[in-house]
């Protein structure tokens, strides 16, 4: 009923990239620029939600001309366009939905809106063209840390979650206790590399018997105070092994749960989504444990793991083909919403 090759102009704003994306049939990209804000927030050591709306603001149109121009294609090529509308920092969705608004207006073009988690998930049908649902989705986020069956495009059960931080978020405040700088889980990643895992030996935390959920926020408590008595002992730390040690926990916790998940659920294909799914050693973890249960690993690369618009494309063309005919036009009516389950 509908061409593969249905172009949808999509766009990302929930956080501190601003995108904008070209993407055919759901699973070519033909443009994906990212203007990442890091530098601006990484002064304050961490996102400052007015400075990323400001931002967002003088960047979108810039990114949307350098997105269409890459992709050699203008806005009436365009079929439809898809926006994430949340969860997210509600000044940054807003850029994003209200810039989505007026081009679908300006264009008399649908407007697709699309959860972001959605849209990390979707992340693989854009790397891997062979990958379709059902699969067990493990998505690790700054935001988020969650295990999701994922049962056909538009239909997903939230499995599991984490009760306080989100992975990321670990990563991200226990690389300030070490001094390393925003954004944590990058160096943290490349720190742990020459650290020994095993050099202190944090609580792993995996709640009631059979819970899928999860909870980081002791393991953070446990490495500040694990620094701070050792400074009062007056020893030196090791930072790559608190590092190691540290990532070692957190990740012995997810890669137990999410691969326990997709056994438990036969599930053959375990799919990894977010900001988190670029550490090395993540993969590496994962890419063993599912090789002794005969277990298909999905994980993107890392520009599809962190925040982009191709994501939300890619989620976007799904959500148009089941439920959006060309002439539905409520989206005016949409709002950006700073929580939302998925
Ligand atoms: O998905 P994402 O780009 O934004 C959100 O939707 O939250 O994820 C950002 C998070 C940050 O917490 C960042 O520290 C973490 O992903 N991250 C990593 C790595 N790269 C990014 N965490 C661990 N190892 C990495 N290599
Ligand atoms: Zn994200």
């Amino acid at each position: 009923m509908y061409k593969n090759d249905l172009l949808t102009l999509a766009i990302e704003s929930s956080c501190d990239e601003t995108s904008v994306a070209l993407v055919a049939g759901g699973r070519k990209i033909l443009s994906n620029i990212i203007a990442s804000q890091i530098d601006v927030h990484t002064a304050f050591g961490g996102v400052v939600p007015e400075i990323a709306s400001r931002h967002h603001l003088e960047n979108i149109n810039n990114v949307t001309d350098h997105a269409l121009k890459e992709a050699g294609v203008t806005m009436d090529d365009v079929d439809f366009f898809s926006v994430t509308y949340g969860p997210g920092l509600v000044g940054a969705l807003l850029i994003g939905v209200a810039t989505a608004k007026s081009y679908a207006l300006a264009a008399g073009k649908p407007l697709v809106p699309v959860h972001h988690i959605q849209g990390h998930i979707s992340a693989n049908y854009l790397e891997f063209p062979d990958l379709e649902p059902p699969f067990m989705a493990l998505v690790v986020s700054g935001g988020h840390t969650n295990i999701v069956r994922v049962d056909d495009y538009n239909s997903c059960i939230t499995l599991g979650q984490t009760r306080d931080d989100a992975a990321g978020e670990a990563y991200d405040k226990v690389a300030r206790v070490l001094g390393l700088g925003y954004p944590g889980g990058p160096k943290i990643d490349k720190i742990a590399r020459t650290g020994d895992p095993d050099a202190v030996q944090f609580k792993r935390v995996f709640l009631e018997d059979g819970s899928l959920d999860f909870s980081f926020s002791g393991i953070k408590t446990g490495v500040m105070n694990y620094v701070n008595s050792e400074k009062q002992a007056g020893r030196e730390i090791s930072v790559p092994d608190v590092a190691a040690s540290f990532q070692e926990a957190v990740l012995d916790v997810i890669v137990k749960k999410s691969v326990g998940a997709a056994v438990e659920n036969h599930e053959d294909k375990l799919v990894v989504a977010g900001g988190v799914a670029a550490n090395s050693r993540l993969r590496e973890k994962l890419s063993e444990a599912c090789g002794r249960e005969g277990i298909r690993l999905c994980v993107p690369g890392p520009v599809l793991c962190t925040d982009n618009a191709a994501m939300i494309g890619a989620a976007g063309y799904y959500k148009y083909i089941s439920e959006y005919g060309s002439d539905r036009q409520d989206y005016l009516f949409m709002d950006a919403v700073a929580q939302l389950p998925l």
